[in-house]
């Protein structure tokens, strides 16, 4: 038994102090309720983004030393973190549907006060889309390991999925939560748009973008080798 309580553990002083929303206190408090509302939801979402990148990155890092002799092998590992990764950006895309409940009225006296404030300046996001291969820097080291992991095991992405499930086993569990993992993202991104667009209409955002117009042009899907294989699958059915 330590001395260690709960609040020390999570180190919930500091955590729970960072929560203040500018609007002033006791002047108008549904505005600075909504407020709370909308910051807290940006920092949990911010938190969570934490645990989806600890998570990627460590599914990469066993698929590059999954070589197929390893004890349970690494594809094993990396489905445990990209399982979790997925189910994660899920609430992330959650999150953002809960903020349709910010009435526009009220976001409408804090905004101000977001000066050129963005989502789009957030680190996280940005590291999220490297991760992803949607970001300009180039493709996604989460893919570049799962081909070499599917190199190692003497197949290929376009084998997996002509295999299937029975065909597979592992290394189609692998492409699937892959595709899973595209697809929660991608999620995110249209359920963000629709977000902005609520809220917004067709106003400029804070980052200086044209709003919902500028997030159409991001919403990029990722892994889209995974997509043209499934794709090619229909082809080949086509022609036999
Ligand atoms: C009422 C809520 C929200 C509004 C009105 C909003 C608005 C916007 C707008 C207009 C942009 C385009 C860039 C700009 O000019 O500012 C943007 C980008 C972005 N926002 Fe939000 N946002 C909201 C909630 C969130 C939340 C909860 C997150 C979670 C972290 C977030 C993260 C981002 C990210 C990562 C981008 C860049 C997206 C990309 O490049 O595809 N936003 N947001």
């Amino acid at each position: 038994m330590t001395g260690q309580d709960y609040a020390g553990y999570l180190r919930l002083e500091r955590l729970l102090s960072l929560q203040e929303p500018q609007y002033p206190a006791g002047d108008d408090t549904a505005t600075g309720s909504a407020e709370l509302f909308f910051i807290v939801a940006h920092q949990t979402s911010e938190l969570w983004l934490v645990q989806v990148l600890n998570d990627l990155d460590a599914a990469t890092e066993a698929l590059v030393c999954a070589d197929g002799t390893g004890t349970p092998d690494g594809v094993e590992h990396a489905l445990e973190h990209l399982g979790r990764a997925v189910a994660v950006l899920g609430l992330l895309g959650e999150t953002v549907r809960l903020l349709e409940r910010l009435p526009v009225q009220r976001f409408a006296v804090f905004r101000p006060r977001l000066g050129s404030a963005s989502g789009a300046q957030s680190r996280n996001f940005h590291d999220l889309e490297v991760r992803m291969g949607t970001a300009d820097e180039g493709e996604s080291p989460l893919y570049r390991a799962f081909l070499k992991a599917l190199a190692a095991r003497g197949t290929s992405v376009e084998e997996v999925c002509r295999l299937g499930a029975a065909g597979a086993g592992a290394a189609h569990r692998l492409a699937e939560t892959l595709l899973d993992l595209g697809y929660r993202f991608w999620q995110w991104k249209v359920n963000h748009l629709v977000l902005v667009d609520r809220a917004l209409g067709g106003l400029s955002g804070t980052g200086g973008t044209t709003g919902a117009a500028y997030l159409v042009t991001r919403a990029r899907m990722p892994f889209p080798e995974l997509r043209s294989a499934r794709e090619r699958l229909h082809r080949h059915e086509a022609d036999t």
